[in-house]
């Protein structure tokens, strides 16, 4: 197949560098976390472009059970879904390599449906990546790719060419956001979608602290190489000079909290500073920035959670250990 003709069933949307308010944002929200205590940072500051290959690692490692536990239930469910909702555009957030999403690519296709793609992603470069793979494998699917931040892409999304959509957020990225953020996606979600259209949600689900610990912690260190790589993005973005070799990652479940947390600790007294945001960043030897939290759920409280907003859920699926959940909600 043709370059060109892969590209005339693409289209590509920049929604980041369109939106400059957002940007400033964006940094602010850098300084707020680097001047608090305990120091934060924003998680979508891991894709960029290494960093989105890394995560790819992730998902193929051992110890890293979320990814292939659903997609395997998804293999499972990905032929029910599609019948449930009939033809629809499938929009997906934080879409990455889309690997997940050819399981139900190939679901809709085999029930004659016209395939319609919208992958949301913050790393332009994945994004355009696994758009021309995907065209490739899929000779009449028509991609809408959207550059973007979940907020923006949510505020802006795009009228739909088929009769419904289904908005898919997989990967449990839904426990990367703090109960605050959490609560707030659910309303950004029923506010960007209509009635009677459809969110497909994956969550990670509680289960013993050694299991969760492993999947954050891999014995090869791409996870600890993924979550450095946080400080070169911000070197390069924000002309910085952390130095990686003085920070090291730390990752443990908080019982408590339900959450896997995601550090990266200072091995000495430091300081860093990074240029375009005039910020200086002093640590002591030991303090840690957290970078990611990666809260576990239980079904129940999901459901009502989902309920509660007016996404009602119609059908839930889990492996045979419990360690995943994917739930089918429909726009009340
Ligand atoms: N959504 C993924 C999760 O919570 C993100 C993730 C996996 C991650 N491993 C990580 C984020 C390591 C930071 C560091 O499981």
């Amino acid at each position: 197949m043709l370059q060109e003709e892969l590209h005339e069933r693409l289209y590509l949307e920049q929604l980041l560098q369109a939106a400059p308010s957002s940007v400033l944002e964006r940094d602010e929200e850098v300084v707020k976390g680097l001047s608090q205590v305990p120091k934060t940072l924003p998680p979508r500051y891991f894709y960029d472009d290494r960093g989105s290959e890394l995560f790819e690692q992730i998902c193929g490692l051992p110890e890293y059970y979320p990814t292939r536990t659903e997609a395997s239930i998804l293999q499972h469910c990905a032929s029910t879904i599609a019948k449930m909702t009939g033809p629809c555009e499938l929009v997906e957030l934080g879409s990455g390599s889309s690997t997940k999403t050819r399981i139900l690519l190939d679901a809709y296709g085999v029930l004659g449906y016209p395939l319609h793609y919208l992958p949301i992603d913050v790393s332009a470069g994945i994004l355009e990546e696994s758009a021309l793979q995907l065209l490739k494998s899929y000779p009449t699917l028509q991609v809408h790719g959207v550059v973007s931040t979940f907020d923006l892409a949510l505020e802006k999304l795009a009228p739909s060419p088929l009769p419904t959509r289904m908005l898919c957020f997989l990967g449990s990225t839904l426990g990367n956001l703090n109960p605050q953020e959490y609560d707030q996606f659910f309303t950004q979600t029923v506010d960007a979608l209509d009635t009677g259209e459809y969110f497909l949600l994956g969550v990670d689900l509680q289960k013993p602290k050694a299991i969760l610990e492993a999947a954050y912690n891999d014995s090869q260190g791409v996870t600890a190489a993924f979550n450095l790589n946080i400080l070169s993005h911000l070197n390069r973005k924000f002309v910085g000079n952390f130095n990686l070799a003085q920070f090291r990652h730390r990752a443990f479940y908080n019982e408590s909290l339900q959450q896997i947390e995601m550090h990266l600790e200072s091995l000495i007294d430091q300081v860093a500073y990074l240029e375009t945001l005039d910020l200086k960043v002093t640590f002591e030897a030991g303090e840690t920035i957290l970078t990611e939290i990666s809260r576990k759920f239980d079904l129940e409280t999901i459901q009502k959670d989902l309920a509660a907003k007016g996404l009602i859920p119609l059908q839930t699926w889990t492996d045979p250990n419990h360690w995943f959940g994917l739930t089918l909600c429909q726009v009340r």
